[in-house]
């Protein structure tokens, strides 16, 4: 493998989050909130995204330059025409040695075996409560989350390894954890995410935040008591835990305990714009140099530029007010 390019901080390039459209079938409140995101939104228009053939030949320039896992993002990215397509080539790619794509798992039923053929390797589905109260006001289309739950059984079936990822809102979710997790965790590796202040239409407040710390103790039954696991690899953004009975959860603090220092992730919008940080609030678009007709060297080179300078650590900045520059829309980057 390439020896690891290290930005600014030392950090290597290892991950590359590649988002293929900027819609969704769902409008998350903490995301694509339906006041903002109504009939009247101008979503990306079709010429503006990348082709896959173009996402393939920036994946490949990647891998050239150490990454080695790579992830479909959205928006929902099974609403793009084709996906399995796009999931076969970057299979190609020598090097690549984890596939994932994060889902809100609707589509599933439908298409997790043609994903699984392609060569995807596993699955993160969004799944934040099994209240259909509950899950059908946060997901902003009263959305039944059974379906979600077909959409995990689908990707089990299908040969997928799923994780589930529940964003907690104080007030709003935090009631139920202990039976989603109990509900889930047989099938798939749960992680409860700290509400994060990302884009600009969350509403996000520090006050909604619930700690990992108290999530960890609502998931606790009367005799249980966690263990915490050592980390699967370098960077791994969950903490993990484990009860007597070896039943895992993870936990994703980026506010109370922020994961910086180890951050090896890249983002690639679906216009082919690059982001170094997951609250940048801008990014360097490789798309005009690919269109332009750039070789792999130059661009390689550009991207080798962008990494060595980066200095971003977010999380790790943030105040208790966090400053209002307008940032990335989560639906651009796909978290
Ligand atoms: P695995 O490869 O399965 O370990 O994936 P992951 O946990 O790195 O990725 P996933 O997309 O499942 O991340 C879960 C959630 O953690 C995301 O949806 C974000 O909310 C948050 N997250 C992931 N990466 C970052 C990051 O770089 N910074 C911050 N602040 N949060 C992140
Ligand atoms: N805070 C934490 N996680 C978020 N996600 C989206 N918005 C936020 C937020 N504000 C998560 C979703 C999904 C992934 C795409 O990012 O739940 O798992
Ligand atoms: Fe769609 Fe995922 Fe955003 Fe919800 S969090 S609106 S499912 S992209
Ligand atoms: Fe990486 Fe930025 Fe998230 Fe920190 S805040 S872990 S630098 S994406």
């Amino acid at each position: 493998p390439p020896a690891p390019l290290l930005d600014a901080l030392g950090r290597p390039l290892r991950d590359l989050r590649i988002s293929v459209t900027d819609r969704c079938n769902l409008r998350c409140t903490y995301c694509m909130p339906a006041e903002v995101f109504g009939p009247g939104y101008a979503f990306l228009p079709r010429e503006d995204l990348l082709s896959f053939e173009e996402i393939e030949r920036l994946a490949r320039v990647f891998v050239g330059l150490g990454v080695q896992k790579l992830r479909i993002t959205g928006g929902e990215p099974t609403l793009r025409r084709d996906l399995p397509e796009l999931i076969e080539r970057l299979r190609s790619i020598p090097g690549v040695q984890d596939l994932a794509m994060t889902t809100n798992g609707l589509l599933l039923p439908r298409f997790a075996p043609e994903l699984r053929s392609a060569g995807l390797d596993r699955v993160t589905v969004s799944l934040d409560s099994l209240d259909p109260a509950v899950f059908g006001t946060m997901n902003g289309l009263g959305t039944d989350p059974q379906r979600v739950l077909d959409g995990i059984e689908a990707a089990l079936q299908a040969g997928l390894r799923v994780k589930v990822n529940t964003v907690v809102q104080r007030g709003v979710n935090d009631e139920h954890l202990r039976a989603l997790w109990l509900a889930l965790r047989d099938r798939a590796a749960v992680r409860f995410i700290e509400f994060m202040d990302v884009g600009n239409h969350n509403g996000w407040n520090l006050e909604s935040v619930v700690p990992s710390r108290e999530v960890l103790v609502r998931l606790a039954g009367e005799q249980e008591t966690f263990q915490a696991v050592q980390a699967d690899y370098r960077g791994e953004v969950a903490s993990r835990y484990r009860d007597g009975a070896g039943h895992e959860v993870g936990l994703i603090s980026s506010v109370t305990a922020p994961f910086c220092g180890d951050c090896t992730r890249a983002r690639l919008s679906a216009v082919g714009t690059l982001y170094t940080c997951l609250f940048a609030s801008g990014g360097v678009d490789l798309r005009a140099p690919l269109r332009a007709g750039a070789s792999d060297e130059t661009l390689a080179a550009q991207v080798r530029g962008i990494w060595a300078a980066r200095r971003d650590r977010y999380s790790e900045e943030r105040g208790e007010v966090t400053a209002r520059t307008p940032r990335v829309e989560m639906s651009h980057i796909g978290g």
